[in-house]
């Protein structure tokens, strides 16, 4: 695995504290969505790339889909891992960069949710990590991947964050709680993206979109992006036929 990546010590910091976030509690309407859209069924296998401390993979699992979750944060992992193992649940756990991943048609379907993985880049990588992701899946696969909203990010820019239009990378300095209560200040470096991009970089990895979404956490829906939502939901299908 490659060396430290800026999110980890956040991780470290946060462990289990993590799932008292109030975006983290719309998972189950998140996964209900998700099963539904991209046709999940028991015995299928899953990918979920940036898999944190395994919100989506563990709920996947327990209705009897093969999850493979990867993260680069060891104290997340070990979250999923352990509930993973207490509930006898068909979902493993790999310690991984993104960027590296290297999956060659495996997965029935991909998700890549609440940044996981995607958007914490830093505006450079996000194309080659999508390609990755994209490959994973086997002709037909499907992929769903949330994204945070460029327009929204400028549009309720708070006091103190930046955006850079040339990369699309929103910084804030945000308070983060731990587990004992105890706080601290980190800085958070979130890429943000257009329809269009998200639309463009599955083109180009030969993915075919069945739609880019307004969504918001614990509410994700079919229908199309305002300026109000602060994140995007791309829903697309690796090409039956894989051109060379
Ligand atoms: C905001 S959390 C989202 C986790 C999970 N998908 C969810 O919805 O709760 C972002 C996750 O992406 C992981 N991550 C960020 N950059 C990564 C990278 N380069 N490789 C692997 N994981 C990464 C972080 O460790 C973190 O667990």
């Amino acid at each position: 695995m490659s060396g430290r990546f800026w999110f980890d010590e956040i991780a470290e910091f946060l462990g289990s504290a993590y799932l008292r976030n109030a975006f983290t509690k719309g998972t189950d309407q998140e996964v209900e969505f998700l099963v539904d859209a991209l046709g999940i069924e028991a015995g299928h296998r899953v990918l979920d790339v940036g898999c944190g401390p395994g919100r989506h993979s563990l709920a996947l699992a327990r209705r009897g889909v093969a999850v493979v979750g990867v993260d680069h944060s060891r104290e997340f992992l070990d979250l999923a891992r352990a509930t993973a193992e207490v509930e006898h649940l068909g979902a493993t756990f790999a310690e991984l960069d993104v960027r590296e991943l290297s999956y060659d048609a495996e997965f029935d379907a991909a998700i890549c949710l609440c940044q996981g993985g995607f958007g914490l880049l830093g505006g450079r990588d996000e194309p080659d990590v999508f390609r990755r992701i994209a490959a994973a899946l086997r002709p037909g696969g499907r992929l769903a991947l949330s994204a945070f909203s460029a327009s929204f990010a400028v549009r309720f820019i708070e006091p103190g964050e930046t955006f850079d239009p040339a990369t699309g990378v929103l910084h804030e300095r945000s308070t983060v709680r731990g587990p004992d209560g105890a706080e601290r200040e980190f800085d958070l470096w979130t890429t943000c993206f257009t329809p269009r991009e998200l639309e463009l970089l599955a083109a180009s990895a030969g993915l075919r979109v069945d739609g880019v979404y307004g969504v918001t956490p614990g509410r994700y829906r079919a229908e199309p992006p305002t300026l109000d939502a602060p994140e995007l939901l791309l829903l697309a299908r690796r090409e039956q036929r894989i051109r060379s």
